[in-house]
């Protein structure tokens, strides 16, 4: 080894700690995560979705022209940067993109449409941490590719809702606009730009730059000076044309029938460049009026175009932001069913016993007898204090003796009663036990 290669002492010292905005995840609170995805998994798959993963990493152009330039998510957050090949990647900041780049990729324009899938994983956005906005976040995702029908809106702003009612939220509030397609929203566009350029002298410098970046993005402004114009600005239903406006009818009509009550946003325009028509969010109105959303989503019809595709691919879709969810007011998740409570305690004594404890926890798992158990601890009376702890209603001891007689001995924990059993009929007979 190069000695000029040996790390010196400071360095060596130096503690090792995850990036600002990432964290670790385990014990309870992976569970919950766990909990969460298992639930809404199984509600996507009931309602017709299939699963997919997109790699984390990606070639940065497909989120430049996917996303847009001008949004904040590629001109100020996105992890991009040069490979030591010289290719330019980027962590995936959303999932949407890269679904519809797969779509394409593995011909699912040949199948039956529509495609309806599911993923959920982890996103980066290099954004300020705070509570609920990480650098890396967790998101379940939704999409339904290759139908212009509301009712897949609909479908995919009503299984949003549940997945956020099943994680124990009660107060939801749905915030719902149209922004129109291709044709109207050039006319909103311009209607806007000029009602702003008229007040130019009353709003803030970052939207004096968003007039000649990205007008919409005029109506997300927080800045309390801008508040009174924005509230009089023009607002996208009044201009949307007859097709997108019998289109938005049919998504509140879906909405009134399946009971659903939404606000119309008319400032709700979302801060990604891909949407068309309807634009939606969610939060939880426990979580104060200033909560941030818990999911988004909207209609995208002019993606797949926007990322090579010679031919119209209409498609809508919403994400969850998990992390959010777990901390939002009332937030109880599903139970993991990964979990299970413990119904017997697994003591082994003596090393003789420890190389035979795999065989036995083997049988165990064969008969689906949840079992717990401490690998290194050696004394009875710990590992007993262990099993009353855990409150479980029977313990096995596996003992030098037994251990030699391939037996083990049962105990109820409630009664204290013991008795011997042959380590071949152990599954069998735990799993009979009440
Ligand atoms: P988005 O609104 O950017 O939409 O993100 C969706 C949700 O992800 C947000 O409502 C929020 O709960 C969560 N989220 C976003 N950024 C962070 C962050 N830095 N930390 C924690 N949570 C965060 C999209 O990503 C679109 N792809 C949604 C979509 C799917 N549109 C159509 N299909």
């Amino acid at each position: 080894m190069n000695p000029e290669k040996i790390p010196s002492e400071k360095t060596e010292k130096k503690d090792s700690r995850t990036l600002k905005g990432m964290r670790d995840i385990f014990g309870d609170e992976y569970y919950a995560y766990q909990g969460f995805y298992e639930k809404a998994t199984e509600i996507a798959i009931y309602y017709g979705f299939q699963p997919i993963e997109t790699p984390v990493l990606e070639e940065e152009s497909l989120f430049i022209s996917g996303v847009g330039e001008g949004t904040d998510i590629v001109d100020k957050e996105i992890y991009a940067f040069k490979t030591k090949g010289g290719d330019r990647v980027a962590l995936r900041p959303e999932g949407t993109v890269s679904i519809m780049r797969a779509y394409f990729e593995n011909g699912f324009q040949s199948q039956p449409q529509p495609v309806m899938l599911y993923f959920y994983g982890p996103l980066f956005r290099h954004d300020k941490p705070q509570r609920g906005r990480y650098r890396e976040f967790r998101q379940f995702d939704l999409e339904i590719i290759g139908t212009s029908k509301s009712i897949a809106d609909a479908m995919i702003i009503k299984l949003s809702l549940l997945i956020l009612e099943e994680a124990g939220l009660k107060n939801l509030k749905l915030e719902l606009n149209s922004i129109g397609d291709k044709e109207c929203r050039t006319e909103y566009r311009k209607e806007l730009v000029s009602y702003y350029k008229k007040h130019l002298k009353d709003v803030c410098g970052d939207c004096r730059e968003r007039l000649k970046t990205n007008p919409l993005r005029l109506l997300d402004c927080k800045n309390p000076e801008c508040q009174p114009i924005k509230n009089e600005a023009p607002n996208a239903i009044s201009f949307l044309c007859t097709p997108c406006k019998a289109h938005f009818k049919e998504l509140l009509e879906y909405l009134e029938m399946m009971e659903i009550t939404y606000e119309i946003n008319h400032n709700l325009v979302r801060g990604l460049d891909y949407y068309s028509r309807t634009v939606f969010e969610i939060s939880n109105r426990d979580d104060g009026p200033e909560a941030s959303a818990l999911a988004g989503g909207g209609r995208y019809d002019y993606l797949a175009r926007r990322l090579g595709s010679k031919r119209d691919t209409p498609a809508v879709g919403g994400a969850i932001g998990v992390d959010r969810v777990l901390l939002s007011t009332g937030a109880t998740t599903p139970h993991s069913r990964l979990l299970k409570k413990p119904k017997v305690f697994f003591i082994q004594l003596s090393f003789d016993a420890k190389l035979k404890s795999m065989q036995v926890i083997e049988i165990l798992r064969k008969a689906k007898v949840p079992l717990a158990q401490s690998i290194s601890k050696d004394s009875l009376a710990t590992q007993l204090a262990i099993a009353e702890r855990l409150k479980v209603p029977y313990t096995i001891i596996l003992g030098q003796r037994e251990a030699l007689e391939n037996t083990v001995i049962v105990r109820n924990m409630n009664n204290r009663s013991q008795e011997v059993m042959p380590i071949k009929e152990l599954g069998e007979y735990l799993k009979n036990l009440k």
